[in-house]
């Protein structure tokens, strides 16, 4: 699947893999602020950094001078984190000021962005805040006390609704009214969560049930009027989770069922898809098709995502080698 970006999405991300000057892949080294948002196995992970002219006396009135970022992703994520950078280092903005960017903003610098993607920009916006919190802790301003308030920061705990995308339920009901999310796809278009197995569709407390809660939904979703999602298929325990001794048979089995059941839905999100070439004793080749396969990142996704995958679920001396 080609997506449609705007010339100006293009642009950023083909200047950004350049390291053209002036663009902002990277990491300040000793940040004043640094945010997380994300997780590489999921697919889609941004580090955001920046730094600060530190006012002298008082400290909300620093002023983020320069930003970076470093994120595990495709064309959107790359783009969408250059926005986010130059937005910030062109309005001057103290890290107060610049939490009111929002991933409209976003989109709107980048000109657009296919609705699948949106996520790219949200996981900005959240970085940023997780940045700035961060720079608060640092600098010792207290943003509950100036009315500013960031939850991200306990959202990581509670109950997880998308165990593909490790998405919990108070970062979910909070999104949800943030963005006016009303529908399954308008979540995992913003959020991702949903976008790979379809378990947490239908399931109690799934995705239908906490739009229902939130929206005043009365209607019960049953199988007859559900939309078709996926069925949820039961994946079996990791052999090294079970200590129980394997064989080779056994464990080619297991390599195959984690990349069709688990690698591959999340490549599929991004246009891509995945080649078991062969296995030999611990080593696994693959080839990255599709989308993917032309990507500036293939070989960190190979790395990051497709191996750290196979090594929690399967066996961890696994070493994936891109053929
Ligand atoms: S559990 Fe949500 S997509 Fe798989």
């Amino acid at each position: 699947m080609a997506w449609e970006y705007s010339d100006k999405t293009v642009q950023l991300f083909m200047d950004a893999v350049k390291g053209k000057p002036g663009t902002h892949m990277g990491e300040i080294e000793n940040p004043d602020g640094l945010g997380e948002h994300g997780s590489i196995v999921c697919g889609d992970a941004l580090r955001f950094t920046f730094r600060v002219r530190r006012h002298p006396e008082d400290p909300t009135k620093d002023v983020i001078t320069e930003a970076r970022y470093l994120t595990f992703g495709c064309t959107s994520a790359i783009a969408s984190s250059e926005a986010l950078c130059a937005i910030i280092e062109q309005g001057g903005y103290t890290p107060i000021e610049a939490l009111r960017i929002t991933n409209e903003d976003i989109v709107k610098y980048l000109n657009g962005l296919p609705s699948q993607k949106l996520h790219c920009s949200v996981m900005g916006a959240e970085a940023l805040e997780a940045a700035v919190y961060n720079w608060a802790q640092r600098r010792g301003v207290d943003l509950e006390k100036l009315g500013v308030r960031i939850k991200m920061h306990d959202e990581n705990e509670g109950r997880i609704v998308c165990k593909c995308f490790s998405i919990t339920e108070p970062y979910l009901r909070r999104k949800i009214r943030e963005l006016n999310l009303r529908t399954i796809p308008e979540i995992t278009n913003a959020l991702k969560a949903g976008g790979a197995c379809g378990s947490c569709h239908y399931a109690p407390g799934g995705l239908q049930d906490i739009l229902n809660e939130i929206w005043g939904g009365t209607e019960a979703v049953t199988p007859a009027t559900a939309p078709e999602t996926p069925p949820a298929k039961e994946t079996a325990p990791a052999a090294h989770a079970a200590g129980e001794p394997t064989s080779p048979y056994q464990r080619m089995k297991r390599i195959e069922q984690v990349v069709n059941e688990r690698i591959r839905p999340l490549l599929k999100n991004d246009g891509g898809d995945i080649e078991l070439v062969d296995i030999k004793d611990s080593l696994v080749y693959c080839r990255l098709t599709g989308a993917c396969a032309g990507c500036v990142g293939a070989a960190m996704t190979l790395k990051l995502m497709v191996e750290r995958i196979l090594k929690e679920e399967v066996d961890e001396t696994l070493r994936v080698i891109a053929v």
